[in-house]
């Protein structure tokens, strides 16, 4: 299974990845993006039928910063 986080520290907002993938990423009020799976922990699974999306978002982004792993992220960073 892969899983999602974005890093909200170099995120610019720019949007694409909601474009892309409507079902997994959504904004916060300063239109940073997060992931909507599980508020950004990074720890549920990403969808199989998501996955191309997923894979999409992330070639798209500018910054690099929606990172998938294949395991679960580590509960370190600030959820949104
Ligand atoms: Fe941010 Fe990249 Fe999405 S800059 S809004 S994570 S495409």
């Amino acid at each position: 299974a892969l899983f999602v986080k974005v890093d909200q520290e170099t995120c610019i907002g720019c949007g694409a990845c909601g474009e892309v993938a409507p079902e997994i990423f959504d904004y916060d009020e300063e239109g940073i993006s997060f992931s909507l799976l599980d508020m950004n922990a990074g720890a549920v699974p990403v969808p199989e039928n998501l996955v191309d999306d997923l894979e999409d978002a992330r070639d798209e982004c500018p910054t690099s910063s929606i990172k998938v792993e294949e395991e679960p992220f580590e509960v370190e960073d600030e959820a949104v």
